[in-house]
């Protein structure tokens, strides 16, 4: 059916809303246990609960075929050295891939394959694209100083698994290191 609120949208990357769509809006409270430095996630926590982040999604069918979308505003800030970022998952259909397209901002995504661990960081910038495989976990870190913004396409099926993040978190993290953001296997980190 070409039903026109189904065929197009307004996309609001300031407000990381999608007129007329539900959104989610995640403060650094619901962010417990991806910090490596627990200690400066406590003690930000106790000063101030900020919003890190928000993601309004299009998810209308349910098809095979079908895609769904998001737009994603990531705010700038770090807790200890580690830079702000999203809470990272897995699709519970594994190998449902998906597209972010970066649209404001700077950023980096942390891409680890699932089998064999494997992890790499890709700029998330205006004008590029990222392809994220499916049975890759993938989490989202603004590394500037503006917010970050920036739409993801995935298969309506997709879905999101975060247990398994939740458990072990990544493998990698992301730092500022030396003014730059820099990967670090997290058995490393001092
Ligand atoms: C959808 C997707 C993005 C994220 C968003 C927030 O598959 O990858 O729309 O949902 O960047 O990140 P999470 O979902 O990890 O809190
Ligand atoms: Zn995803």
């Amino acid at each position: 059916m070409l039903d026109l609120p189904q065929l197009i949208t307004r996309y609001e990357p300031e407000s990381g809303k999608i007129i007329g769509a539900p959104s989610v809006t995640r403060r650094l409270s619901d962010l417990r246990g991806c910090f490596a430095d627990t200690k400066a996630f406590e003690a930000a926590l106790a000063a101030d609960n900020p919003v890190l982040y928000r993601v309004g999604a299009v998810e209308p069918g349910v098809g095979a075929g079908d895609l769904h979308y998001g737009v994603g505003l990531l705010m700038p800030g770090r807790i200890g050295n580690e830079y702000y970022m999203t809470k990272g998952h897995l699709h519970s259909w594994r190998d449902a891939a998906e597209i972010y397209f970066g649209l404001t901002g700077e950023g980096v995504m942390l891409l680890e394959d699932e089998a064999s661990g494997e992890s790499r960081m890709v700029p998330l910038l205006p004008n590029q694209a990222v392809y994220v495989p499916g049975h890759t976990a993938h989490r989202t870190m603004n590394t500037g100083t503006t917010p970050l913004t920036y739409i993801g396409v995935y298969p309506a099926k997709a879905g999101h698994d975060y247990a398994a993040i939740a458990q072990k978190n990544f493998r990698c993290v992301v730092i500022e290191r030396n003014g730059r953001p820099t990967l670090v296997e997290r058995t490393q980190l001092t």
